[in-house]
Order: structure tokens, then sequence, then C-alpha cells
């Protein structure tokens, strides 16, 4: 794996106070409401935000489409080797590039929702990301944020164990399968987190030490408030 770290012009968001450079790592499953908050904390406190779920989405998409099926290790390690990662900015939120692509929509279609838990579950492909993810940090600090949010199943037990703060969101599966409904495309959540939960490699669990977060009768400025007074405390710590 080859990384491309962007360089350039430090952003405008270089603050003249220099706060402590935090890491806030949201974990969840699936429409839990952890891009939304990661969204929400990354406008109020100029974090980068990064998603991890659209990692997985974006090679999957790269796999299926060179035609690999989870079952064929050699072939998907050969086709890991020929993918180079780099990282495309767009306000706060950073994301992955693989061969100069950036991700689109199609990351998001039903063909990817019903087999992204298949691919995101080979250790492979989970190792090819790794440092790739841990890398962020770096690019959030160059690029002048005063720290990083990023979202997944494995950020606060596996990413950034260390992280200070994690937190693990979920809401009952009711308004899970509405929330998705609403965005109108397909997904069977309940089962992407069946697989997520019960694989090998770096299951969706609560980190160690996490706060735990239940928005299912909470409005999403209710979720980022209640986060706010932690990164508060924290910051002034
Ligand atoms: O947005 P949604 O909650 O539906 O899912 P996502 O965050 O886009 O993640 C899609 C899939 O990627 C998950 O169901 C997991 O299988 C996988 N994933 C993972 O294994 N580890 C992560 N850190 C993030 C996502």
């Amino acid at each position: 794996m080859q990384i491309r770290v962007i360089r350039g012009q430090k952003s405008k968001h270089n603050s003249v106070t220099q706060s402590k450079f935090i890491i806030i790592a949201i974990d969840g499953g699936a429409a839990a409401g952890k891009s939304s908050t990661s969204r929400g904390l990354s406008a109020r406190y100029r974090l980068m935000h990064v998603d991890t779920g659209s990692f997985y989405r974006a090679t999957t998409l790269k796999l299926m489409e060179a035609g690999i099926k989870p079952s064929n290790n050699s072939a998907l390690t050969d086709e890991l080797s020929a993918l180079k990662l780099g990282t495309a900015l767009s306000g706060n939120t950073a994301s992955i590039t693989i061969n100069d692509w950036v991700p689109d929509k199609s990351i998001r279609s039903q063909a990817i929702n019903d087999n992204v838990s298949h691919y995101a579950a080979l250790p492979e492909l989970r190792s090819f990301l790794l440092d790739y993810q841990r890398s962020l940090a770096d690019v959030a600090r160059d690029r002048g944020f005063d720290g990083l949010v990023m979202e997944g199943r494995d950020i606060g037990s596996v990413i950034f164990p260390n992280a200070d703060l994690r937190l693990y969101l979920f809401a009952d599966p009711a308004k899970r399968a509405q929330r998705r409904a609403k965005e109108g495309i397909a997904d069977s959540i309940e089962k992407r987190d069946q697989m997520d939960s019960s694989r090998k490699a770096a299951p969706l669990q609560v980190p160690e030490g996490a706060t735990l977060i239940d928005s299912s009768e909470l409005t999403l400025d209710e979720v980022i408030d209640k986060v706010a007074t932690i990164i508060d405390s924290i910051r002034s710590s």
C-alpha cells in the first residue's frame, strides 16, 4: 500500500490560540447517528471529519468491480496491493481516494449495502486500511485542524484506543430503520450489525471506557450538546 498524504498550505483552520489537539472516536451500528453527530462536532470544534465506513464501502466497490469474491484470498491480496490510497479534503471532511478516484454516491447503493460487511470481515482488508486510518491524525494536524473526529466500528477499540473521547452511539432498531428508509435505499441494517458484531477481526463492540449515548429519543442537537459538554471538560482540563 502506498500512502499519499496531502500537503500544501495550512488551511484557514489554523488557530491563533493553540488548544489541545483532540481525537474523538465514534462507533456504533448502522444508522445509529454517527455521521450526523460527527459532522456537527467537526463544525463546532474545527475537527477533521473521517467516515471510515466509506473506506470499507469504496474498497468493496473496487473489489467487486474487479470480480474478487471475499473468499478469494490471493486475488484479494494482489488487488489490494494495486490500490494507491490518498486523501481529498472537502470542507472539514477528509475522504479516501483510491488510485485518484474520489468515492461518490455509488458507494451507498444497495449492492454495496448487501456486500460491504462480507468484505469488511476480511483481516487482509482491515490491515490494508489500518495505517492509512491512523495516518489521518497527522493529516488533520498538518492541515491546522484542532482535532479529528473519526467514525466507524472499531475506532475506539482498534484504530485509536487512546482517543481523548470514545463514544458508542446506539438507537432502537425501529428508529434506525426509519432513518435509513428516509434515505430511500434498501439496507438490512440489523443483518449488517449482526455480521459486524460477530466477526473475528475487529468486531463492532463497545470500546473500553467508552461513553454510551442512546440517540433514540434525542434530536441531533441534543446528542451534539451532550457530547459537547464532555469535550469542553476535556479541553479545559
Ligand atoms: O453508514 P452506515 O452506518 O450504514 O455504515 P457505514 O459506516 O457506512 O459502514 C458500512 C460497513 O463498513 C459496516 O456495516 C461495516 O461492515 C464496515 N465498517 C467496518 O467494518 N469498520 C469500520 N470502522 C467502518 C465500517
